[in-house]
């Protein structure tokens, strides 16, 4: 335990922006904290899956290492999605293999072939001889799970807070795009980062960093001086931005056929790690998972009106090239974050998304209740 460092991250993520620093920069790489935020963060609030859409059909499962838990969200024949543990009740074995697939009838564990239904429940197991295995302790963990917006969350708690409070009064501000006319999910494969989750996921939020690092391809379209900030509270933040007309935009809205919106966009960031990018044309994200204190997942995804044709299109090599940018940006910044007398520097006004991240870091990580436990 660091106890020092803990006390400097809690007085830095509790600062509002008057006061607001970076964050100390050891906290990007301490063994301790990133132990801590796995307990507190990754395994106690909600986390962003996959798209309903994704696993449409009974037996379609998304098998996945949540911060080191492994997990299979899976929907039954009952038609109900569920999110169990990936561990074999047995010797642990993962039963079903990381990604996307459809189970037979079962879960069948590749190492002794003991059999679990679609809802958990072992089935049975071979050659036990003598022993009797009994069927009801040896069931997988189910954990909570929760669909919003077509997309689907798991929370690795045993006592979760609800779902709707973490969403609370967020749909008003996303009902002028119309979200529910997208129904089909894309998925592109996972980049793995040498970047601490946090930043890669403050770097995902922030647009002061547009003009600079994407000054040929994100800042051509999405500028940050007309980037906006909305609202904020402890659990989701709201910020939005003006593009620039390379769509057709102004004829568009003269036609009448679209809504003044048209030319705006919504970043709706659900910490801790799912960040949203809302359009008129689709709801695409970014998703970050640790992977250890110097190493993050980043994938992207979305859902849009029809089903994606082309992954080599224009518009995918144009987002696979800013993620690029990001990419080096953020694993130049984790070098830095060794530095001995490094220090992090005031926030300004454009950083106030980090500073509302912060301040969700420190209650999940220092709320009194936390510390009672
Ligand atoms: S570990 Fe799964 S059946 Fe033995
Ligand atoms: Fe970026």
């Amino acid at each position: 335990m660091n106890p020092t460092l803990m006390d400097e991250y809690q007085r830095a993520a509790q600062a509002p922006l008057a006061q607001a620093h970076c964050l100390p920069l050891a906290v990007y790489h301490d063994t301790t904290v990133f132990e801590a935020e796995v307990a507190a963060v990754f395994h106690n609030d909600w986390i962003f899956v996959c798209a309903e859409s994704q696993l449409a059909s009974s037996g379609e499962y998304c098998a996945l290492t949540l911060a080191g838990e492994p997990l299979v969200i899976i929907r039954g024949a009952d038609g109900e999605l569920r999110a169990l543990s990936n561990s074999c009740r047995h010797r642990g074995t993962p039963l079903l293999e990381a990604g996307y697939g459809q189970i037979g009838k079962n879960i069948v564990c590749p190492y002794h072939a003991w059999t679990f239904t679609d809802a958990g429940a072992l089935k049975g197991a071979p050659m036990t001889g003598d022993i009797q295995i009994d069927k009801n302790e040896h069931c997988l963990p189910r954990f909570a799970l929760a669909c919003w917006q077509g997309l689907v969350f798991v929370n690795l708690s045993d006592a979760p807070e609800p779902f709707s409070d973490k969403v609370a009064g967020l749909d008003e501000y996303l009902a002028d795009f119309e979200p529910s006319r997208f129904k089909h999910a894309y998925q592109t494969d996972a980049e793995h980062w040498h970047s601490n989750w946090k930043l890669a996921v403050e770097n995902g939020i922030e647009s002061y960093h547009l003009f600079k690092v994407h000054k040929e391809t994100l800042e051509t379209i999405t500028p940050t001086k007309k980037a906006y900030y909305i609202t904020g509270s402890t659990q989701w933040m709201l910020t939005g931005g003006e593009m620039n007309d390379t769509r057709g935009t102004l004829e568009k809205l003269l036609t009448g056929s679209y809504p003044e919106i048209y030319n705006h966009y919504r970043l709706v960031f659900l910490p801790p790690s799912f960040i949203g990018v809302l359009t008129y044309d689709g709801f695409n994200w970014i998703h970050i998972l640790p992977e250890g204190p110097e190493h993050c997942s980043v994938t992207p995804g979305g859902l849009l009106e029809s089903k994606v044709k082309d992954f080599e299109s224009a518009e995918f090599q144009f987002t696979n090239q800013f993620l690029h940018e990001d990419k080096l940006i953020c694993e130049r910044v984790q070098q830095g974050m060794h530095a001995k007398k490094g220090k992090g520097g005031k926030l300004v006004s454009m950083e106030q998304i980090l500073v509302d991240f912060h301040q969700y870091l420190a209650g999940q990580l220092f709320s009194t209740q936390r510390e009672a436990d």
